[in-house]
Formats: C-alpha cells, sequence, structure tokens
C-alpha cells in the first residue's frame, strides 16, 4: 500500500515518503515562521524518546475526508551531531507501517530540517520546530513544507503518555485557529489498542 501514509492523514509523512506525483490538495494558507514560537532554551536531550500524536492540525487533513486518525507514536533518538533519527510508528486495526528519517540542526536550538533534503524529490525546503515542551508530559510541534511550490504546514500536540489535559487540547485548537485552521482542520487522534 504505497500511499498508505496518505490515507491515514498523514499527507506531510506521505509526501515524504512517497513524494507523490502530484502535490495533494491543501488550503491556500502561508503561516510566517515568526508567528510560530521555539521553545526557549529548548533541551535536546530531555526531548528524546517516545511521543504520542493527540492532536493533528494541517491544511491538507480536510481534503482527506477521515472519520479518525488512529494513534500513531514519534521517537526521537539524539545523534551526535544534534540532530535526531525520527521514527515514526503508524497503528491502525490491520495495518502497522513504520518509516525513520533522520533531522539535522537548523538555525537555532528547537529548530531542525530534513537531512539529506535533496533525496525527497520535490521538496524545495523543509522546517520543523518544537514550538513548547515541559518534555516529561506535552509538547507541541510545528512542521512546514514547501512542496511541489505548494505550502503544507502541521502541528501536532504530542503527550509522553496516550491522554493529555483537556486544557492543553483547548490550547493547541487556539494555536491552530492563529495559523488561519479551523477546527474542521484539526483531527483528535484514536488511540487504538494497538500503539505501543
Ligand atoms: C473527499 O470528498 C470530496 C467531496 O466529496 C471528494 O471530491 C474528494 O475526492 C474526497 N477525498 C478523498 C481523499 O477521498
Ligand atoms: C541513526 O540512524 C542511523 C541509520 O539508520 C544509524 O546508523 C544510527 O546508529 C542511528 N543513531 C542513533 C543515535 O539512533
Ligand atoms: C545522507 O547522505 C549521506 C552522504 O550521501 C549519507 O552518508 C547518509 O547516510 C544520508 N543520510 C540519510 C538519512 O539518508
Amino acid at each position: 500500500m504505497a500511499l498508505g501514509l496518505l490515507y491515514l492523514g498523514l499527507t506531510l509523512l506521505g509526501i515524504l515518503k512517497i513524494q507523490a506525483q502530484n502535490p495533494p490538495p491543501a488550503l491556500h494558507l502561508n503561516p510566517p515562521l515568526y508567528k510560530v514560537p521555539v521553545q526557549p532554551d529548548f533541551q535536546d536531550d530531555q526531548f528524546q524518546g517516545r511521543w504520542y500524536a493527540i492532536a493533528v492540525a494541517d491544511n491538507a487533513i480536510r481534503f482527506e475526508n477521515l472519520t479518525q486518525l488512529d494513534m500513531y507514536n514519534m521517537i526521537f533518538q539524539l545523534k551526535d551531531n544534534h540532530g535526531y533519527n525520527v521514527t515514526y510508528a503508524v497503528f491502525s486495526e490491520d495495518y502497522c507501517e513504520l518509516w525513520r528519517t533522520a533531522f539535522v540542526p537548523n538555525i537555532q536550538p528547537g529548530q531542525y530540517t530534513l537531512e539529506n533534503m535533496t533525496s525527497f524529490t520535490g521538496v524545495q525546503s523543509h522546517v520543523f520546530r518544537v514550538i513548547t515542551t515541559d518534555y516529561n508530559n506535552f509538547a507541541v510541534i510545528f512542521v512546514k513544507i514547501l512542496y511541489k511550490d505548494r505550502i503544507y504546514f502541521e502541528s501536532v500536540l504530542l503527550g509522553r503518555g496516550k491522554e493529555l489535559d483537556p486544557t492543553l487540547q483547548e490550547s493547541f485548537l487556539d494555536f491552530a485557529k492563529s495559523l488561519g485552521l479551523t477546527e474542521d482542520d484539526v483531527i483528535v487522534t484514536y488511540p487504538t489498542g494497538n500503539v505501543q
């Protein structure tokens, strides 16, 4: 299932993985990076390890007509160059997919870009930021990709566990709206029994 990640509502990951022939549909929004904070004094060692995606906001998700997005996790492993190996594990009832990539530090602490970006056909730029985190409980991340002249961006509320305080979800929704998104562009993941 080559298009798996797209069908799972993970358009940005799908783009990196399969580099689709045509850029998938997306809202024409271009939030400037100055509207996206970076965690002050970011501690890359403390950010390592497993995070669960609790809620996802992005400018492509509404075009996938999802009724449910299964929970997935991301594992960050710090490298000697202060980048990360990142492993995504996506689970659904009949499906499990692992995908690995590597990030390198970019411009400021808490900001990364793809290692070997030129090997991803069609990807013209990629920025990953840790917006805020307390390292032990929650984090909010942001990814922006320019792919075949189309802008895709995504913010994800991450938890060290599979549940988070609802007030964090509310502030996440407020942040998504500050990027020009609406409730239709935010989806709370469904914690499948399978997710590790
Ligand atoms: C979502 O629904 C719209 C309208 O019914 C349709 O045009 C579009 O192809 C659907 N998208 C997917 C990914 O199925
Ligand atoms: C990162 O991934 C590379 C390639 O898969 C591997 O050789 C390396 O040991 C990994 N490093 C860490 C710190 O996980
Ligand atoms: C990036 O490219 C270098 C040199 O071609 C290679 O050694 C390294 O394994 C590549 N890293 C990834 C994550 O593909």
